[in-house]
């Protein structure tokens, strides 16, 4: 960019920081009449069946009342026969393989060239959005869909794979990419063991599901990084970046990395009216204590993360920008309003783009929590449930991304004064896991209020039709 447009796009996010609503209108007051007789914008594909789509799936719960879709539960068995039947009906060959990840593919001209993965996830946290995942699977979906009906899905240059992942919230199992770690190779011979809170086992889990799968046939899951060319996502943005810049599609740069760690507190279960304040082992407050160390150390990592001297000023600097923390679920046992508790268990989330600046502070965080249960006389276990380093999307896919969601927005919108914006994902994605495998891109679409892993998640139609869009067009000018 010259130093005026720099200039130009620096007032303009600072005139959208201001006035946010009406930066979001700039490409939502799309004039659709024209454009829906452009045969090459396909809105009855990529916009109306999409988001038609995407409220059928929204509905696919194992809870009533809000959205909730845990790796292979019978609502995501519900789901699989959803995107299986979508997915014929764009022309694609279609399987479910024994993690539960549903693929559809199609050949092209050369059926031996590495192929084209794109997907994201179809599982869901507990009272989640209906986009988050979703859109991935369905945007690509539609699009693949369009060059069926135009008669382009055979002449694509290479394999296209389009895979609804089975897993990348883990929710259940506390250990996240367990159906796109699966195709890289990622999952660790233990996997299969690992238990969810009723102590029943991913094996045994998978069993009761008629899935029969032993280490060696989840190995065999891998695929050769040969026969793969790359990896494309589309995601929701899940923060309020692209609404405040007023665009409905980004490039992502880079993923931070995250650690899950469960932490159990064990105290001294007793009478609530008895036992004096001075005698107590009570691992609530312990925990409450930890999580406040825990909140100051993210908070402020410059003031609090010592790490015995091994961090560098840059490595402090960066996780003082990217470093986020949180304490998502607690669980107290007996969990009664007169007992103090025997035991109390929560969950950490670390999130911070460069590694060992995570490290430092997952070695700091675990110091002052042992610190914290001496000091209380209470016994402190912490496990580590999962552990992502960050990524780097490939700079090739990235601009072929950009070149895509711009030609796209073109074609919306007539002309586009700014560049398509660049940006980091805090959030974890399925490209993680298969950036093990192949090189990988994402794309993201602004979501209302930047809000995610809430029922008011929300992305614009027009913005899925940019989204389906963008995809057509990154796919047509695959090489
Ligand atoms: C997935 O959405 C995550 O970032 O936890
Ligand atoms: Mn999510
Ligand atoms: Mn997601």
């Amino acid at each position: 960019m010259s130093s005026t447009s720099t200039f130009l796009h620096s007032c303009f996010l600072i005139f959208c920081l201001l006035s946010a609503p009406s930066c979001v209108s700039m490409f939502s007051g799309i004039e659709t009449g024209d454009l829906e007789k452009r045969d090459d914008l396909f809105p009855q594909i990529l916009r109306d069946e999409a988001v038609a789509r995407l409220y059928e799936l929204g509905k696919v719960s194992d809870a009533s009342g809000y959205l909730e879709r845990t790796f292979l539960s019978p609502a995501s068995m519900r789901a699989i026969n959803h995107i299986r039947k979508w997915m014929e009906d764009a022309g694609l060959r279609t399987w479910v393989d024994q993690m539960g990840n549903v693929h559809g593919r199609v050949d092209g001209v050369n059926a031996n060239a590495g192929a084209l993965l794109i997907g994201s996830h179809m599982d869901t946290v507990v009272d989640a959005g209906m986009f988050d995942g979703s859109l991935g699977i369905v945007s690509a979906i539609s699009a693949l869909k369009a060059m069926h009906v135009n008669g382009k899905l055979e002449k694509l240059k290479r394999p296209v794979e389009v895979i609804a992942f089975s897993d990348e919230e883990g929710v259940r199992f506390q250990t996240t990419f367990l159906g796109s770690g699966a195709i890289a190779g990622i999952l660790p011979a233990t996997t299969l063991e690992i238990s969810d809170k009723r102590d029943v086992m991913i094996k045994d889990f998978l069993k009761e599901n008629s899935v029969d799968i032993t280490e060696e046939s989840l190995l065999k899951l891998k695929y050769d990084p040969k026969s793969v060319w790359g990896y494309v996502e589309v995601h929701i943005e899940q923060g309020p970046v692209l609404e405040q810049v007023g665009f409905p599609l980004g490039v992502v740069k880079g993923i931070a990395g995250q650690t899950r760690l469960k932490v159990t507190v064990r105290g001294s279960q007793g009478h609530a009216g008895t036992v004096p304040m001075s005698m107590r082992q009570d691992p609530m407050a312990a925990a409450a204590e930890q999580i406040v160390v825990l909140e100051n150390l993210c908070k402020h990592p410059e003031e609090y993360l010592s790490y015995d001297g091994h961090c560098s000023d840059s490595t402090v600097k960066s996780l003082s920008s990217s470093l986020v923390c949180t304490v998502g679920e607690i669980s107290t046992w007996p969990s009664a309003s007169n007992v103090i508790p025997g035991q109390v268990t929560y969950t950490v989330d670390i999130r911070a783009i460069d590694d060992l600046g995570r490290e430092a502070v997952i070695y700091d965080l675990s110091k002052q929590i042992y610190q914290i249960c001496d000091k209380r006389s209470v016994s402190c276990i912490i496990e580590h449930k999962h552990d992502a380093g960050a990524v780097i999307c490939d700079s090739d896919l990235s601009s072929q991304l950009k070149s895509s969601a711009y030609s796209a927005l073109k074609k919306m919108e007539g002309d586009i004064q700014d560049e398509v914006p660049t940006l980091m994902s805090g959030a974890g994605h399925d490209a993680m896991a298969i950036s093990h495998l192949t090189k990988v891109g994402m794309l993201f679409v602004r979501c209302r209020g930047g809000i995610s892993h809430s029922p008011q998640e929300h992305v614009l139609d027009n913005d899925v039709w940019a989204a389906g869009l963008a995809t057509l067009s990154f796919l047509e000018n695959l090489s």
